[in-house]
Parts: structure tokens; sequence; C-alpha cells
């Protein structure tokens, strides 16, 4: 393993290189090829993987606990509520203990910068699992789903349409990284983070991405490869959520909109969906969707990452 990732952490995809993003692609393949024909690959024998959660998880929590498991480790969960993190201690003390115990932690929070924090103080690596600006692990998922399908992600054009959320800023960071245009498409007011669109357009500079920040869906989804949506309230706004359907009804992905992509277009959307809210199920079920396989791709990619940086 190439030990320049070693005890690295991942916090953002705009820390990546471009090359980097090849070299995490090429081993998720590699691994999901083994496990698909039941060929061992205990890279991480005997290594714990430690997982903090202070929000719900599906995909997240279970693709890392089977991921560490099918690479010969163990991974344990941890409620943020359990622990003493943030009440009694903080975060620069827990990143001490917890690194005399792990191998590894895996974290979904909040505030980013608690995760930033973290690896501060940390001197293993530490994964960010969600926070409310960036969802880093899910967009690697995402972006080795399109490769499957499309076998190239240079020049492809990818649409999101809703709220400019920790989705949308991790998609701006990554579709730049690998040289993908991206358009996205928000209400006034809910558009993207001003400092990720600023490393996203410096990043387009050097990889030739065409980025775009938009109002219209329709401009947005016009000729688009892949057309994709999150809710549009996340994790910690369920209290907005009836407000922001006003709001949102005119970004809902349904047939009317999805017609202005390329026939061959993929439908993709991180999961949980609120079927009848930002997409129909005329579209997530439809055969341009590929929601499942991007799902299933959070195991193969999450397992690349830990057998890279742990
Ligand atoms: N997409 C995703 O992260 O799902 P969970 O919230 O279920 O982990
Ligand atoms: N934007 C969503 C993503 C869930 C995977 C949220 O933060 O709730």
């Amino acid at each position: 393993m190439n030990s320049k990732w070693k005890g690295k952490s991942l916090i953002s995809l705009n820390d990546l290189a471009e090359e980097e993003f090849g070299q995490i692609f090429e081993l998720s393949a590699t691994l999901k090829s083994k496990l698909k024909k039941g060929i061992p690959h205990r890279m991480l024998e005997g290594k714990t993987l430690g997982m903090i959660f202070s929000k719900p998880s599906t995909r997240t929590r279970i693709s890392f606990e089977v991921g560490i498991y099918q690479l010969g480790g163990i991974g344990m969960f941890f409620n943020q509520n359990d622990l003493q993190l943030k009440k009694s201690e903080n975060i620069a003390d827990t990143a001490k203990v917890l690194s005399r115990f792990l191998d590894g932690i895996m974290i979904r929070t909040f505030d980013h910068q608690d995760v930033i924090d973290l690896a501060k103080s940390a001197s293993i690596p530490i994964i960010n699992g969600l926070t409310d600006l960036m969802h880093p692990c899910q967009v690697l998922a995402d972006l080795f789903t399109i490769l499957e399908k499309k076998k190239t992600l240079k020049g492809l054009k990818l649409a999101f349409v809703g709220d400019g959320n920790n989705m949308a800023h991790s998609l701006l960071h990554g579709c730049a990284k690998v040289g993908m245009d991206i358009s996205v498409a928000s209400p006034v007011g809910f558009h993207p983070n001003e400092q990720i669109v600023h490393e996203t357009m410096e990043t387009a500079k050097s990889t030739g991405s065409k980025i775009e920040i938009l109002v219209d869906p329709i401009k947005a989804v016009k000729d688009a490869d892949v057309v994709y949506t999150d809710v549009w309230a996340s994790m910690g706004q369920e209290s907005e959520s009836s407000k922001r359907k006003k709001i949102f009804k005119p970004y809902q992905v349904n047939e009317n909109l999805i017609k202005h992509a390329k026939s061959d277009y993929l439908f993709m959307h991180c999961l949980p969906a609120h079927r009848g809210d930002e997409v129909v199920n005329e579209v997530a079920d439809s055969s341009n969707s590929v929601i499942f396989d991007e799902a299933e791709n959070r195991l193969h990619v999450q397992k690349a990452i830990m057998a890279l940086v742990m």
C-alpha cells in the first residue's frame, strides 16, 4: 500500500489531489471484485474503527461496520450522547484518549469544525461520515458509480437540483477535482456556501471543469449526464420542513424536469429520499436510476479509504 496515505484523515474532498481520486477508485474496484468472487482481502486484520454518531444513519453506519469486518478488523459504534465528548471533556482530550485505543475514527456530526478539531489532536486517521457542511464518502461512492456506468468522468455534466447543502458542497469539490462539469440549481437564499464555491472555481481553473451556480432547475438539467438531488430539509432542519416544501416545489425532479437531461442520464440520490418531495417514484425507480448502486458502492469505496489510511 502506498505509504503516503497511512495516517491521513479524510475530511474534505478539497484536500485530495486529482490522482488520489483515481487511487481510491482503483482500490475500490479491486476490493469490490474480490468480494464478489469470494476472495479474502483482510487488509486491516485486528484493527479497530471507532464510529461516532450524533445524527441517525442507515447506510454510513452499516457500510462502515460491514466494511471494517470484511477487512479483518472490528467496528465499534458510539452514540455521541453516550460519550463525555463536548460535555465533560473537550475534543482535544477525547482525540488523544481515543488515539490510544483505536486505529481510526469515522465521525458523523453537526459542526464541521468539530471534525477538523478532532483530526488536529488525534494521532489516528479521522474520516468524515457527514457534517452539516460536507459528505465526502458519499460523493466518492457517487463518482465511483458514475465511472462504473459511464466509463469516464472527465467532461460529463452533473446537475444538482435542490438545497445548496452538504451534498451540493461535496459534489462541487469532487466534480471539479475529477474534471466534471457541475451545475447547481437552488432557490434564492439556499445557494451553496460561498467559500466552497470559491474553492471549486479555483480547482476548476486547472481541471477545466465548468461550474454553474443557478436558480433555474431546467437550465441546470439541460443536457446533463447525471441528475442528482437530495432532501430539502437535512438532518437538524426538520422544523423548517413544511416551509421548505413550498419553496423547493419547483425543484422537484419529475418527468417534466428530467426530460431536459440527456436520454441516457443517470439519476442519483444519496438517500434517504423523501419520495413525492424532491423526487417522484417514476424517476427514482426508472431504469436510469442508480440510487441503490450508489448505496452499495459506499461499502466498496469506504473499504478502500480505510485500507489506505488505517
Ligand atoms: N447517504 C447516507 O449517508 O445515508 P445514511 O444517513 O443512512 O447514512
Ligand atoms: N443532506 C442530507 C444528507 C443525508 C445523507 C442530510 O444532511 O440530512
